[in-house]
């Protein structure tokens, strides 16, 4: 697509590539948590919001599923604000790892650090750090966060939060393990159970579009107005986002699709166009990598059509 596309283009584009792709099924539903098991697998929603604050949506864009992993730049995000850069920087790298997102191996006597805010020692790091005076006020800031970047109040699935707590001993293990090197208060279950709760907020395809439209729109919702973060943090996020927000497939991502990023193991793929829109995809079939098998063939054809990799020549 040459020069800026109008909304009718995009929006013919998203409904064209929500009628591609909707018969790709290789994917599987993930189990480890039994509860997102049980979700429809043919779900599938695409939704753009635009910096000017205008949806574009196809299939089931409305459709809610829990946000998972990808409330971790927004978590960061809110850890940056609470608490400043130097001491965020103290408890997080910013180095993909190139394994798993629930992998501990980088976390060892020589590092002590976990390597970055989107995998799950940093993150689970991150949780800790902005429980602050407890796991209410915890609760309440992640409420108010989550909230303004999506311009509603955003509600918990609590089976889904049930599930994973009652089976989420790995994040336990993390999180004991960074108790050791210091990373992590001593109160190891209000931690976990507050970066649950994150997972468990339930988001749809449009949601995510409009949450990451603010992160384009330099932190300021363009639907509501509404600032969710300091316009000064943003490129924290969306450099962690473009480098390590696919896990074992960030570096596949960087090169063929090129723009921030973060997916989730529910389905989710949120992705950000600086200064132009955000993208929400929700299909919950997963591949190997945790990814959605539909959402990255939908990126890969928009990031083409529309020359969206950020360092695209011809934009
Ligand atoms: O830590 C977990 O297992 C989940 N609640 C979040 C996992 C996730 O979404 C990983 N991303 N692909």
């Amino acid at each position: 697509m040459v020069g800026t596309p109008s909304k009718q283009q995009l929006s013919e584009l998203i409904q064209r590539l929500y009628d591609t792709h909707r018969s790709l099924d290789n994917g599987k539903l993930a189990t480890y948590i039994p509860e997102l098991g049980k979700v429809d697998p043919q779900k599938f929603g695409i939704s753009i919001t635009t910096v000017d604050g205008e949806t574009l949506t196809a299939g089931d864009a409305e459709s809610r599923f829990t946000i998972q992993s990808i409330s971790k730049p927004f978590v960061f995000g809110l850890a940056l604000e609470t608490h400043g850069l130097a001491q965020v920087r103290s408890r997080v790298g910013v180095e993909p790892t190139g394994e798993p997102f629930h992998s501990m191996i980088r976390l060892d006597e020589q590092s002590k650090t976990p390597s970055n805010p989107l995998v799950n020692t940093g993150a689970i790091a991150m949780t800790d750090l902005i429980k602050g005076s407890g796991p209410q006020a915890g609760r309440a800031l992640l409420d108010q966060c989550l909230g303004k970047y999506a311009g509603r109040r955003l509600e918990m699935d609590a089976s889904v939060y049930e599930s994973e707590k009652a089976t989420g001993h790995r994040n336990r293990a993390i999180a004991h393990l960074m108790l050791h090197f210091g990373m992590v208060g001593p109160e190891i279950e209000e931690t976990v159970d507050l970066y649950f709760r994150q997972c468990s907020f339930e988001v749809s395809a449009e949601d995510l579009s409009v949450m990451a439209a603010t992160l384009a729109n330099k932190g300021i919702n363009p639907k509501s107005l509404e600032n969710a973060i300091d316009e000064k943090y943003v490129k924290c996020l969306l450099t962690l986002m473009l480098t390590c927000g696919l896990y074992t497939f960030a570096g596949e991502w960087a090169f063929n699709v090129g723009i921030p990023a973060k997916s989730g193991v529910s389905g989710g793929i949120l992705a950000v166009v600086p200064g132009k829109m955000g993208i929400g995809v929700y299909s919950p079939l997963v591949d190997s990598h945790g990814n959605s098998v539909r959402g990255i063939a939908v990126f890969k054809d928009l990031a083409t059509e529309l020359k969206l990799h950020i360092f695209e020549c011809d934009q």
